[in-house]
Order: C-alpha cells, then structure tokens, then sequence
C-alpha cells in the first residue's frame, strides 16, 4: 500500500493531523445532527467517527498492543462496515437508529483509541514500526475517506429538514459559464497505474500498458448552465439519449433534475451544504449519475473519456492538486472554471468525473490476503470508475491514479461530468 519510510514521530503528527481534522468536520454539527441516517447510503456523522476508530483498533492495536481489550465489546459488532472476515455486523440502512453510544461518548471512544495508538507508536522497534507503517498509513487515507463522506452524508440531511440550515462555507458569485474548449491528446500505446512511491490503494496497481487512439478531452466539467439546455430540450424525457438501464431508472424515480434541484416557482433551486441558492449557471453541475453523464454526454454529440484516457491526458498535461478546489477551500461546493488556458482546468477537484469505464481489476491485481483484502477487491462488481476528486476531497488524498468507484445509478457523490470526442466510440456499460 506504501512504500513511505515515517519515523515514530512523523506517524503520530501525521495521525494527530487526520484525526483532529475529522472532528473539526464534525464540530459545527449537534448530537443530533450526528445520530440521523437520511437514506440506506448515508452513514450517520457519530458512526463515521466511531467507525474509523474501530478501524485502528481492529487493524493495529489487536494485533500489536499488549494485553489487547477492545474499547467495548460490542463496537466490534456496531462498527465493523463490510469485513466478513471480521464476523458478524450490524445493518447498514440501520445505522440510524443507533441513539447509543450517544456523538459524546464516541468522543471518549476515539480519545481512548487516540492514546493507544500513540503509546504503541512510541514503544514499537525499528523493524516492527516499519512493518506496520503501511497499515497504519492505510488507516489515514481510510479516514481521509470518511472524511468525504461525512460531509456527503451530511450535505444529504441537512437535505431533509424544510430548515434548509447551512453546515458551512459560502457561496460563489453568479457566474456563465466559461467558454469550452478542448484539449487533443495523441494516444498510442501508453501506461497508467501507479507505479512509483507514496501511498496507493491497492486497486491502483499493477501499472500496465494500454492502447488509446487519438482523442480529446474537455478542457472544463459541464456546467448547471449546460444542464439546464439540456433539460429544455427533454433530456430527462427522450428515451432515444438514455441507455435501457438508465431509462428505466429515470422513469422508476421520476428523475427531471441533478439530486440536489428543486424547481420552486419556475426556478430551479439547489441545496448546498452553505445553504439554498438559484442554481448557478457557471458552476459544474453536480450530484449526477452516470446514467445522466452518459444521457447528457449522447445529447451533446460526445461521449464520456475512459479512466486511461483521463488519466493519460490529466498526466500529459501536467496538471497538478496545487490550487485546486478541495476540501482545504471553504466552498464545500463546486467552482467556476475561469478562462481557457489551453490546458486543461479543474483536472483535480470541483466534481469527480464519471467515467466509461466499469470498476475492474488492473491485469495482475491481486488483493491482499485476509480482512484488510476486502478494503477494495470485492466491490469491482456492478460499479463505474470516476477520478479526480471533489470540493469535499481532502487536500493529500486525489492523484492521477485514485481510482474512485459507484454504481451507475447514485447521485449522493459530488459527481460531475467532463466530455471527450474522438478516439474510441461511445463505450456503454
Ligand atoms: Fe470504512
């Protein structure tokens, strides 16, 4: 997962950095706030707190700390998510019914774990600190993961209460939308992957060759403004642009707008986590499925890029995370592209970008042998590659290679679209 050398030091700073900032997340949020699940996929706040906890008990201090006694018996059984290795597991749709431990008591559970891991950290040798560098590092990134679905999760009840409250941030002057352009990318025989240092997830590797014909890429995400000519023209009512599954998908769920608009008066509304605001032409539109990426991209004449042929074009053009609009900005939202450049712009950030390409393992991928084998290599099933982080992505945790995953129908993740042309025809899942 990591080839990163940290001294004992360096990985408690590290972990105290991680830590603190999930419950800055959770700061501005009340008891109640924190117990609601407002549908099956969200995840109460208290229950990503305790579970990225558990996580660190399970996978470093079971086996490593002296005398090891679990917190609470019983948490192993509350905030165990999807480890079948593990045993048995609470119900995930319901996680909100759960009113104990109460958003304080997870506190103490937390401070409890924190103390732990830094007494282990501090007596560990050399080589078994280097040996459990990687899983520890894991557990970062896992609860930089959480991280971001804490603030989805969030976003999607603050959704329900007709309060419309605000969790944070502000929002962006009203924009048009900046003039598209598009960025031609030569192909051939190319390779993606990750393949050098750092900390990868394991569904990033092996690094393998690819053949991609000429294509180009969009230089900027579709706007709301975009998406709002498309829904002029009936895109969510033309069974001619959508795919069968997608079809009968809008039809099931009366779908005519992104998850988070609302039409009041003959205006478009859309919930943000800064509040309630007239949806905002110039802004990447959000909180799309990919049935709608697909359905949009066949209305425009384009089609989506393939997770090759974004991560081939974001690398060749040498775009990096500097300045991109992460969970570090206090938007929470998605922003404006600003003008052409010629390169291309929001490449990191703003929306993860729906892909072509179904969730499949690398030629060579081989999880890892017991629990921690289930963190990625199951869900390749029924699932479609996005990239490139959102508004609500820490900053440290999107890269080139980050291979982000959901099944074509959600809209709870900050989804975005980038169109491309050329090169491969229309790829259909
Ligand atoms: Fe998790």
């Amino acid at each position: 997962m990591s080839t990163t050398h940290r001294s004992a030091d360096d990985l408690v700073a590290r972990y105290d950095e991680v830590r603190t900032h999930t419950e800055s997340l959770a700061a501005p949020l009340s008891p109640e706030d924190q117990t609601v699940q407002s549908m099956p996929d969200v995840s109460p706040t208290k229950w990503h707190r305790a579970h990225v906890t558990w996580f660190f008990e399970t996978f470093v201090l079971a086996d490593h700390e002296p005398g090891f006694a679990p917190f609470q018996d019983r948490y192993w059984f509350l905030f165990n998510s999807y480890y079948e290795t593990l045993g048995p597991r609470y119900s995930r749709p319901d996680r909100g019914l759960i009113s104990r431990p109460g958003a304080h008591e997870v506190g103490t559970y937390r401070g409890n774990v924190d103390g732990r891991m830094r007494d282990l950290v501090a007596s560990l040798d050399a080589g078994t600190l280097e040996k459990l560098t990687p899983v520890i590092e894991l557990g970062f990134h896992h609860e930089q993961q959480h991280q971001e679905l804490l603030l989805l999760d969030v976003k999607h009840v603050l959704s329900r209460n007709p309060l419309q409250p605000a969790y944070a941030g502000r929002p962006s002057a009203t924009a048009t939308p900046d003039t598209l352009g598009w960025v031609d990318v030569e192909g051939g025989l190319v390779e993606i992957g990750h393949g050098g240092d750092g900390f990868r997830f394991d569904n990033e590797e092996p690094r393998h060759r690819v053949w991609l014909e000429p294509y180009r890429l969009a230089d900027r995400l579709v706007t709301n403004g975009e998406w709002l000519e498309f829904m002029a023209d009936n895109g969510y009512r033309r069974h001619e642009l959508w795919l069968s599954d997608g079809w009968a998908q809008v039809n099931a769920e009366t779908w005519r707008a992104p998850l988070y608009w609302v039409e009041l008066d003959g205006v478009w509304l859309e919930h943000t986590l800064h509040g309630t605001f007239p949806v905002n032409a110039g802004l990447p539109v959000s909180h799309v499925s990919f049935y709608e990426a697909e359905a949009f991209a066949t209305w425009a004449g384009k089609r989506l890029p393939s997770e090759a042929e974004w991560e081939h074009a974001v690398v060749t053009d040498g775009a990096t995370t500097e300045g991109a609009n992460l969970a570090d900005s206090d938007t929470f939202h998605p922003r404006a592209s600003g003008p052409s450049t010629g390169r291309l712009r929001q490449a990191y950030g703003d929306c993860w970008e729906w892909t072509s390409s179904a969730y499949h393992p690398y030629p060579g991928f081989h999880p890892a042998p017991g629990a921690i084998g289930e963190y990625n290599g199951k869900f390749m099933s029924n699932q479609m590659v996005l990239r490139g982080g959102c508004a609500l992505t820490p900053k440290g945790h999107a890269r080139a290679t980050y291979r982000n995953f959901f099944p074509h129908s959600a809209r709870w993740a900050l989804s975005g679209v980038r169109l491309a042309d050329g090169g491969a025809p229309r790829v259909s899942a």
